[in-house]
């Protein structure tokens, strides 16, 4: 039993620690009926016949290195059985290709009826006697070429080499004993046939990095390490560089590679037929120049014919553009003559075999729009809109068609409303909304993700390529925290895997509000209210301190991993969120004459300074390994393009003021939710205080000019404490900026409204009264939900009071870690299918309000979502209390290759906000209903304004909660 206790717990470490989400077959100390495969000075024999696939054969070679990562002692391939002798066994092999596994099925060794003709599955098992003097091996069976590379690749993962060992510097994890455990793995299909990348956008960090290290050109030594990677990650479909290269042509090594290896080619949606961009003919054409772009169309079939391809069909124009002389039905004649082609040049009567894929991107939307008919052979390929939101899936009339669809996404971008292409700013938590709405809408054939240049994405790449591969893991909307976890436990250790998940959940929140390159666009936080400016920085700033933390308690090999991965973003990212926030601060605080306004403007020159030397260090890990990684600006844009200038690009302009101290005194003073300075401007009210009140209610007191001066802050009552009491400001030397924290003992003030006053008195000059309004009281014992201050109600989406269930078993979930600032309430499950408001979920809201509000006014703060089915939109449901509920189509309608009203404003806002009157609203108990009435409707946040909400972008403080 003792013995049964270890190999469990074993187990499930196993499970939370390789090979994410999917189910271990090897232990790492002695197992019952297990089989050694590796320990102190020995490692594996790989047995694989060599009739079997190259690409099997060099899979094999990897995990006979990656054996030496772990323990020391190298494993090695060979392709018989004679001369094995003490040494432990591997066999690895495709059934129908391998004479070696062929035989093992014949005899009856082995099972595959499980995996036999499925695409891309495998088999693990320990064989007992298969060949004569080898008493036992653990046998690794593959259904086809890429099934058979899997499961070696599976075996590296597990045994601690990380997919990223070479591409992020994961440190392979030491093993001293390595066993295969007596339980048979069966490993079925992926849930997406083809799962690949894009490198896109490539210039200039990736190509820089590539002529310094490969010569000037992609070439097959470049390709090599991108495709294991890919074959490591269970990828199976690439894209390659376009920008300025070729291909087939920059190496003539690189087609035969790629198919030797196990990598099916695709090219970009502007390339059809297995063509460079770079070899068009000109002029690009098809009315003018058609015998020359056929030609070329022939060429591209012909050269890569004996390999594995996923073939683009269709054209566009020239350079990412609509060709003028194309419409919906010369597409279809060009559509017609590729596959022509491709039946005569495969030598097929028909193409049921033969992957293609048409996409639907850009002005191609309008085509099909338009009616156009696509044969039903090829694989329909939506698109996203460039910034994460799929604009369509399939339909009833289309989910049916042999050649499926499939869904090309972007983790970069480089186009409107801006470039994104310099480090990761995808929210993981709204990737998986989309795929996984994807993946339920039968947009299954194929998923490729623009990654730009592959390395800063490597988080992204992973977590899409996992569910990619099996989106079983990922039915639940908390599935990304989880799988993030399992991810840093991989990378980084059990140690840190829980921190490291936090961290980077929090990263994606802070960064889908707007992305870098966006931030100086109609700068988005105010410097007035909330106190959000600095929010948004207090926030950059602690989630850099715990990845620092995590970081020091690594070991050095770990932490290069971790700064390329984790705490490389989070510092560079808050360099740049720093510098525009505080510019931003400077200009508001040199409007009050606050000297700190030039110790901001300080800050903002020195953060901006530290740019380089973080990338400085990126570039110099590992002697440069990855020097040119970090070239790409993020500072100045001023359009969709970049702006040109030198590394990093212009720092935000900051002001200095001078010294001379106004003619009302040195000593100001400024309160939250109000821009004035005082003595001089108009005296502020403070914002009102009651017991639930979320925020603090501070007071700043500040130098205006060079000089000192003391102050007392004196309370109207006794039941107020301003702490500190009294100081000194002095600028240059010394406090510049002292702010005062009110506290209220509502135990001692007075039930009901009243008004206190709080007076800072300069030692010499006028001294400021302010008042504060109060209100005591206490809701009701049993009241559970949020409670009103100054006018609003703000709602984070998983503090609902309670939910109902609906139709065809459908509720409402939270998805943890998504949109702006908490959680998003999303319909499950997607199959449950469009709801009436009758039959919906719901969640409910309660809360408590003081105000009478005569027209009071909802705000939902949704996702930047398409309707990815026109006749099904995105729909919700509001309700407060007994009124009925207002139903709302957020997402205006739109035609394909168009983009829904507001597209721009919610992709750079990071949200749509969509607003609703509720009417008169008396103070008391109240329940706002939410339905959600149609699956892929999101909402991350609720503002009811009472009367008093204020102009901001995230939107008030959450307001404060009883009962949670
Ligand atoms: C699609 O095919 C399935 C299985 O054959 C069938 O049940 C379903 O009705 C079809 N859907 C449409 C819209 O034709
Ligand atoms: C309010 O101040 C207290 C005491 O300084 C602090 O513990 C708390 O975190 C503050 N609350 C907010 C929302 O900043």
């Amino acid at each position: 039993m003792e013995f049964l206790g270890l190999l469990f717990s074993l187990l499930a470490l196993a499970l939370q620690v390789w090979a994410i989400g999917q189910p271990a077959s090897l232990a790492f100390s002695e197992t019952e009926g297990g089989l050694k495969l590796a320990g102190a000075g020995s490692a594996p024999t790989i047995v694989i016949d060599s009739k079997d696939w190259p690409g099997v054969t060099r899979a094999g070679n990897d995990l006979a290195n990656d054996f030496g990562l772990v323990t020391g002692t190298k494993g090695k391939t060979v392709t018989s059985f004679s001369g094995l002798s003490n040494t432990p066994v591997i066999i690895a092999g495709t059934v129908g290709k391998s004479p070696l596994i062929d035989s093992l099925v014949s005899d009856g060794k082995i099972d595959v009826s499980s995996i036999k003709g499925k695409w891309e599955s495998f088999i693990t098992k320990i064989v007992e006697n298969p060949a004569d003097g080898v008493s036992s091996a653990f046998v690794l069976a593959g259904s086809d070429k890429r099934g058979t590379i899997y499961a070696l690749y599976d075996i590296s993962e597990q045994i601690g080499v990380s997919p990223w060992y070479w591409w992020a510097d994961v440190p392979p994890k030491k093993k001293t004993a390595i066993y295969a455990l007596p339980s048979t793995k069966i490993q079925g299909s992926p849930s997406v046939k083809y799962r690949g990348i894009f490198l896109n956008d490539e210039q200039p960090a990736l190509t820089n990095w590539v002529n310094a290290n490969y010569g000037g050109k992609y070439d097959s030594r470049f390709h090599a390490k991108v495709f294991e990677l890919l074959l490591r990650l269970r990828a199976n479909y690439f894209w390659p560089a376009m920008w300025n290269s070729r291909f087939h042509t920059d190496d003539s090594r690189n087609g035969p590679l790629a198919d030797e290896m196990g990598i099916a080619m695709g090219t970009s949606h502007t390339e059809p037929m297995a063509r460079a961009d770079k070899e068009k003919v000109k002029p690009w054409d098809w009315k003018s120049n058609q015998n020359n772009l056929k030609r070329y169309m022939q060429d591209g079939a012909t050269r890569s014919k004996n390999w594995e391809v996923v073939w683009t069909l269709g054209m566009r124009g020239d350079g990412d553009t609509a060709s003028p002389t194309l419409d919906a039905n010369t597409l279809v004649d060009v559509i017609n003559f590729q596959q022509g082609i491709l039946k005569s040049t495969l030598s097929v009567s028909e193409l049921k075999d033969v992957p293609m894929m048409w996409c639907v991107y850009k002005e191609v939307g309008g085509y099909y729009q338009a009616g156009m008919k696509v044969p039903e052979d090829v694989t329909i390929l939506w698109s996203d809109d460039n910034s994460g939101n799929i604009q369509r899936l399939p339909i009833s009339s289309e989910v049916n068609r042999s050649g499926g669809a499939g869904v090309y996404y972007h983790f970069d971008y480089v186009g409107d409303p801006r470039n994104y292409k310099w480090i990761n700013s995808i929210q993981l938590s709204k990737t998986w909304q989309q795929m996984h709405l994807a993946w339920q809408r039968n947009a299954a054939q194929i998923w490729i993700v623009n990654v730009g240049d592959l390395k800063p994405l490597e988080l992204p790449i992973s977590h899409f390529l996992d569910m990619a591969y099996d989106m079983s893991q990922f039915t639940s909307p908390t599935s990304t925290d989880s799988w993030l976890k399992a991810w840093a436990t991989r990378e980084f250790g059990p140690e840190v895997a829980e921190g490291t998940a936090e961290t980077m959940a929090t990263y994606g929140k802070l960064i889908i509000r707007r992305k870098y390159e966006l931030l100086n666009l109609n700068f988005p936080y105010t410097t007035t209210y909330y106190d959000e400016a600095e929010k948004v920085i207090d926030e950059w700033a602690a989630l850099e301190n715990t990845a620092q933390t995590l970081y020091n308690s690594l070991d050095k090999d770990t932490q290069i991993a971790f700064f390329e991965m984790v705490l490389h973003p989070i510092m560079a990212g808050r360099v740049v969120q720093y510098c525009y926030i505080n510019a931003a601060r400077n200009a508001a605080y040199a409007n009050q004459k606050r000297m700190s306004a030039n110790t901001l403007a300080d800050g903002v020159r020195n953060m901006y300074a530290q740019d380089k030397v973080i990338q400085q260090r990126y570039h110099g890990l590992l002697n440069g390994k990855w020097n040119h990684m970090m070239d790409q600006l993020h500072f100045g844009y001023t359009y969709w393009q970049d702006p040109g200038a030198a590394y990093p690009g212009t720092m935000p302009s900051v002001r200095t003021i001078s010294t001379t101290a106004p003619s009302t005194g040195i000593l100001g003073v400024s309160v939250q939710n109000d821009a004035a300075s005082v003595p001089g401007g108009t005296t502020p009210t403070l914002l009102g205080l009651n017991p639930y009140t979320p925020e603090n209610r501070t007071i700043d007191i500040y130098a205006r000019g060079s000089g000192s001066m003391d102050f007392t802050i004196t309370s109207s009552e006794s039941y107020i404490r301003v702490l500190p009491f009294s100081g000194t400001i002095s600028y240059p030397s010394g406090t510049s900026d002292i702010r005062a924290r009110i506290r209220v003992d509502w135990s001692a003030a007075p039930s009901g409204s009243s008004t206190a006053s709080i007076t800072i008195k300069p030692k010499t000059g006028s001294e400021v009264k302010l008042n504060l309004p109060l209100n005591s009281f206490a809701v009701p014992e049993d009241f559970k939900g949020y409670v009103e201050s100054n006018g609003a109600v703000a709602i984070e989406m998983q503090h609902f009071t309670r939910k109902e269930g609906g139709g065809g078993g459908s509720s409402v979930e939270i998805i943890p870690n998504y949109g702006r600032t908490d959680s998003g309430l999303t319909f499950m499950p997607i199959t449950a299918g469009t709801q009436t408001v009758a039959t919906a979920p719901k969640a409910v809201y309660a809360f408590y309000s003081v105000s009478t509000a005569s027209n009071a006014k909802i705000s939902l703060y949704l996702p930047p979502s398409f309707n990815v089915a026109p006749s099904t939109p995105l729909k919700l449901a509001v309700g407060l209390d007994s009124a009925g509920p207002t139903t709302i189509t957020p997402v205006p309608s739109h035609t394909l290759g168009s983009m829904p009203s507001g597209w721009s404003e919610s992709v750079i806002n990071g949200a749509r906000v969509v607003s609703a009157n509720l009417g008169r609203v008396e103070p008391g108990r109240h329940e706002l209903s939410v339905w959600l009435l149609e699956p892929g409707t999101v909402v991350h946040r609720i503002v009811i304004d009472l009367g008093g909400v204020k102009s901001s972008y995230l939107g008030p403080w959450e307001s404060g909660k009883v009962g949670f």
